[in-house]
């Protein structure tokens, strides 16, 4: 640890979700204190929450508040060492249409919860992580093979209503039109949101980064790739693809998938993401600035729904639908370089791994509703999906 408090007392807002949680359990298991300052919000927690019997452990500190009240922030800073700021709305569908909650909650929630900070000059705090997102890269980075050097990397724009509605995929060359390939996005690629969620998280980036620089505290700003295992929420149907197929999959109804099912994404277990905050606290020197936190894989959705049914022994049939989402990206593959500088060896957890953990955990939960068409219907209704 560093030179913290003993022992070190870290605020982890947004700490009773899924990754906070996961988080908070490891920070004790190591010796900090832990405060959580969650509102325990009905989308993720249910209207009841239940499964929180772990916050009554003597070294959490829970404060059900908001990073949108000045006084619960005033009284979940004091005495802290260090803050991971997780609360946010997350779900990338939802943001289109939610647009002012998206924006209140995340750029607005992280600048109260800065404006605390900057305006507490006694305040303890000398590390402030940032949960961000890969969504800020946009389509991230790809190569033509056809016209350019497989070298020369191209930040290609969001696809675009008319491209997508004709069915065409992949993000296009515009200089020889041809299917552009995905190659690892790195931190100092362009950045390029493609949804309100993507811009909020953007938006948290930047007033971290000024914010921190400004009034002395070192800071990280961690770029989570998707994010799966043990623990994600199951009731919620705006985001977490693999929690929403394990419901579906557990009521025997098909998993529909949009776009060719080619689309892919980088799965980072959540044990290798917490590794990742914990080693951004504790390091004896920060590693300031920016760190993509995936698996430095691509995995298509029609394959990660497959290696979901096998994990589950529950086959049902995939159906690609050739439907897409406004503000959803192709592919995404993480360049992990930094990461394993941040945390030697790197993520330790294999996809196969993962997905039977969560297989296991998910079995011992009870069966959720299936809120899949409810949530897509929302986005039809608003013409963001077709
Ligand atoms: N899970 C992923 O795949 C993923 C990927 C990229 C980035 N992230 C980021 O990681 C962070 C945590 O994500 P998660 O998957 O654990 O989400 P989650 O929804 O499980 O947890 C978020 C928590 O924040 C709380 N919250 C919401 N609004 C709040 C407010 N105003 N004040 C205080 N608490 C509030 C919720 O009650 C919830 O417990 C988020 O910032 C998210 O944008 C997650």
């Amino acid at each position: 640890m560093s030179s913290f408090a003993d022992p070190p007392l870290v605020l982890v807002t947004g700490g009773a979700g899924f990754i906070g949680s996961r988080l908070s359990s490891l920070l004790v298991a190591q010796g900090f204190t832990v405060r959580i300052l969650d509102t325990l919000s009905p989308q993720v927690h249910g209207s009841v929450p239940e499964n929180l019997g772990w916050l009554n452990n003597c070294s959490i500190d829970f404060i059900r508040g908001s990073v949108n009240d000045k006084s619960d922030i005033e009284r979940a800073l004091a005495g802290v060492s260090a803050v991971v700021h997780l609360a946010a709305e997350t779900g990338t569908g939802q943001s289109m249409y939610e647009i002012s909650r998206y924006n209140f909650v995340n750029s607005h929630g992280t600048a109260q919860l800065l404006d605390a900070l900057s305006l507490t000059r006694s305040h303890s705090v000398s590390r402030f992580v940032l949960a961000s997102s890969r969504s800020v890269y946009g389509e991230g980075s790809y190569t033509c093979n056809v016209c350019s050097d497989p070298s020369n990397r191209l930040s290609p724009p969001p696809r675009s209503a008319e491209q997508l509605a004709s069915h065409r995929w992949n993000p296009i060359c515009i200089a020889c039109g041809s299917d552009l390939l995905s190659v690892p996005t790195q931190e100092s690629d362009p950045v390029r949101p493609a949804s309100v969620y993507a811009a909020t998280k953007y938006a948290q980036e930047d007033l971290v980064r000024i914010v921190c620089q400004s009034i002395g505290v070192d800071h990280s700003i961690l770029r989570f790739q998707n994010v799966y295992g043990e623990g994600q929420s199951l009731m919620n149907p705006y985001t977490g693809i693999l929690s929403i197929f394990s419901t579906r999959i557990r009521r025997g109804l098909d998993l529909p998938i949009f776009e060719d099912g080619l689309e892919s994404r980088d799965f980072v277990h959540v044990d290798d993401v917490v590794r990742a905050i914990v080693a951004s606290i504790s390091s004896p020197s920060p590693m300031s600035g920016i760190v993509n936190i995936g698996s430095g894989l691509g995995t298509s959705v029609t394959d990660v729904a497959k290696g979901l049914m096998t994990a589950l022994g529950i086959e049902v049939p995939l159906r690609v639908t050739g439907e897409y989402r406004v503000g959803d990206i192709r592919h995404n593959i993480a360049d992990i370089s930094r990461f394993c500088t941040l945390l030697p060896g790197g993520p330790q957890i294999s996809l196969a791994e993962g997905l039977a953990r969560f297989a296991a955990w998910v079995k011992t939960q009870p069966l959720p509703d299936d809120l899949l068409e409810s949530a897509n219907n929302e986005l039809r209704e608003r013409k963001l999906m077709a």
